[in-house]
C-alpha cells in the first residue's frame, strides 16, 4: 500500500475505526458531455481531489449512534470487501468497470476502466471473482447481490455467479432499457444493460409493495368500477372462467424489464460529472426491492456515490468504496449536500465516516492524466 492512512498495522483497511482526524457512447456507459453544471448539481471534481479522512455529522451526533456511521472508503475495494464482517450486509450493488481498457471520461473526471484490461471476458471474470466471493460472505442470509453489466461480459459472469452462489440462489435478470447510446448499421441498437440478482441463500428478502409502479392504461384488460367505487382492471381466464381483478390505484410490481428509468441527460440535476453515473431512480428500485429502513447496503465500485445517495435518502445505512480520490471526493460533496438538506428537513442521516485505506499506485495516476 502506498501512503495509506486509516490502515490497521496488519495491513487491513481500518474501516471500522473512527476516521482519523485528520468506448465513449457505448450503451450503458455514456460519456458525460461537457458543458456547465446544472443548477443544484455538484461541481465537477478536479482529477487530483484530496480526500480528507474523518467524520462528518449532519445533526446532533450522540455516542449512541457512534457504531452506525455510514462509510466512504478510498482504496482498492477488493481488500475492503474481503475484510468486511461476514453476514452483515442486506444488499450489495456493484457496477464494475466493464473491462474495455479505455479511460472513461466525464465532465472534469476520468477513471481507467481497468489497468490490465484486454477485451477478454474470461479475464474479466477472473478479475471480478474476489468481489463476488467476498460479497457472498458479507451478505446476511436474506441478503442480495446485484451485478450491473452489459453485453460484453454478462453471460460469462452469470455462469460464474451460478457457481459462487448456486443456481438456486439466482433471483432474477433485470433488463434496464434506455434510449441513448450508439446506433449500429450492422444490427439492432444495444440499448440495455443487465443487472444479475442473486440471493445469499434461497430465502432472499423481497418487498414488492415498496416497488409498485402505476398500472399502464391501454392494456388488454378492461377497466370496470369495483365494489368500492375504485377503478379495477379485470380479465377472465378463458379456460377456467376465473375472473382476475386488479385495483388500478394499487399499482403493480414491475416486470424484470425496465423501460421507465432513462439514463441521465445533460441537464439532470443529479449529474455529478462522473463518467457512467447511474440514475438514482434505478438504484431506488433495486434498494427498495430488497431492503427496509435501517438495513445496510454496500457498493464496491462507488463512482459518484449513486448507491450511497439513494441509501442515505431512503434511510438505509451504507458502505461504499472506490479507488479514485476524485470519486470519493464527489461522493463526499453529494452526500454532504444531501445530508444537510435531510437534517434541515428534520431527518438527519447518520454521520458519514471517510476512510483512506490505500493510495492509488503511481502507474494508475499516470493513466488518469492520459
Ligand atoms: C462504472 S463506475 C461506477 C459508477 C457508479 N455506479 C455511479 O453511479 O456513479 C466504476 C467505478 O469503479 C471504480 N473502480 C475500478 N476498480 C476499482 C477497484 N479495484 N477498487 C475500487 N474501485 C474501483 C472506478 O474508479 C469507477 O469509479
Amino acid at each position: 500500500m502506498v501512503g495509506s492512512r486509516g490502515v490497521r498495522s496488519n495491513g487491513q483497511p481500518d474501516m471500522f475505526g473512527r476516521g482519523s482526524p485528520d468506448d465513449p457512447g457505448a450503451p450503458g456507459q455514456p460519456a458525460a458531455p461537457g458543458g456547465a453544471a446544472p443548477a443544484g448539481a455538484a461541481a465537477a471534481p478536479a482529477a487530483d481531489d484530496e480526500v480528507a479522512p474523518g467524520r462528518r455529522t449532519f445533526g446532533a451526533a450522540t455516542d449512541d449512534d457512534a457504531g452506525a456511521d455510514d462509510r466512504l472508503v478510498l482504496g482498492d475495494s477488493a481488500a475492503v470487501a474481503a475484510a468486511w464482517p461476514p453476514a452483515s450486509l442486506d444488499a450489495i450493488y456493484v457496477d464494475p468497470p466493464f473491462g474495455t481498457g479505455t479511460v472513461r471520461r466525464g465532465r472534469g473526471a476520468a477513471y481507467r476502466d481497468r489497468p490490465d484490461a484486454t477485451d477478454d471476458p474470461d479475464a474479466f471474470v477472473a478479475w471480478l471473482m474476489p468481489w463476488l466471493d467476498a460479497s457472498r460472505q458479507a451478505l446476511r442470509a436474506t441478503g442480495s447481490l446485484f451485478v450491473h453489466l452489459d453485453w460484453r461480459a454478462v453471460h460469462y459472469v452469470k455462469v460464474a455467479l451460478d457457481r459462487v452462489f448456486g443456481r438456486g440462489c439466482f433471483a432474477g435478470e433485470l433488463v434496464w432499457c434506455y434510449a441513448v447510446g450508439g446506433k449500429s448499421r450492422r444490427g439492432f441498437g444495444r440499448k440495455h444493460d443487465t443487472i444479475l440478482w442473486y440471493g445469499r441463500g434461497a430465502d432472499w428478502a423481497f418487498y414488492p409493495d415498496q416497488v409498485r409502479v402505476p398500472r399502464r392504461g391501454g392494456s388488454h384488460m378492461r377497466v370496470v368500477t369495483g365494489d368500492d367505487g375504485r377503478p379495477v382492471q379485470e380479465k377472465t381466464d378463458r379456460k377456467t372462467g376465473r375472473v382476475y381483478r386488479y385495483p388500478v390505484d394499487a399499482g403493480k410490481v414491475p416486470e424484470d424489464w425496465w423501460t421507465d428509468v432513462e439514463t441521465l441527460n445533460h441537464s439532470d440535476a443529479e449529474r455529478t460529472g462522473w463518467p457512467s453515473q447511474k440514475p438514482e431512480r434505478l438504484l431506488e428500485r433495486v434498494i427498495a426491492a430488497v431492503t427496509r429502513p435501517g438495513d445496510r447496503v454496500a457498493d464496491w465500485f462507488a463512482g459518484s456515490g449513486t448507491t450511497a445517495a439513494v441509501a442515505q435518502r431512503l434511510g438505509r445505512g451504507f458502505v461504499v468504496a472506490d479507488r479514485e480520490p476524485a470519486a470519493i471526493a464527489t461522493c463526499v460533496r453529494r452526500l454532504t449536500a444531501q445530508g444537510r438538506a435531510l437534517a434541515a428537513a428534520g431527518a438527519p442521516p447518520p454521520a458519514l465516516d471517510v476512510t483512506v485505506a490505500a493510495a492509488r499506485p503511481d502507474d494508475d495516476r499516470a493513466a488518469r492524466r492520459g
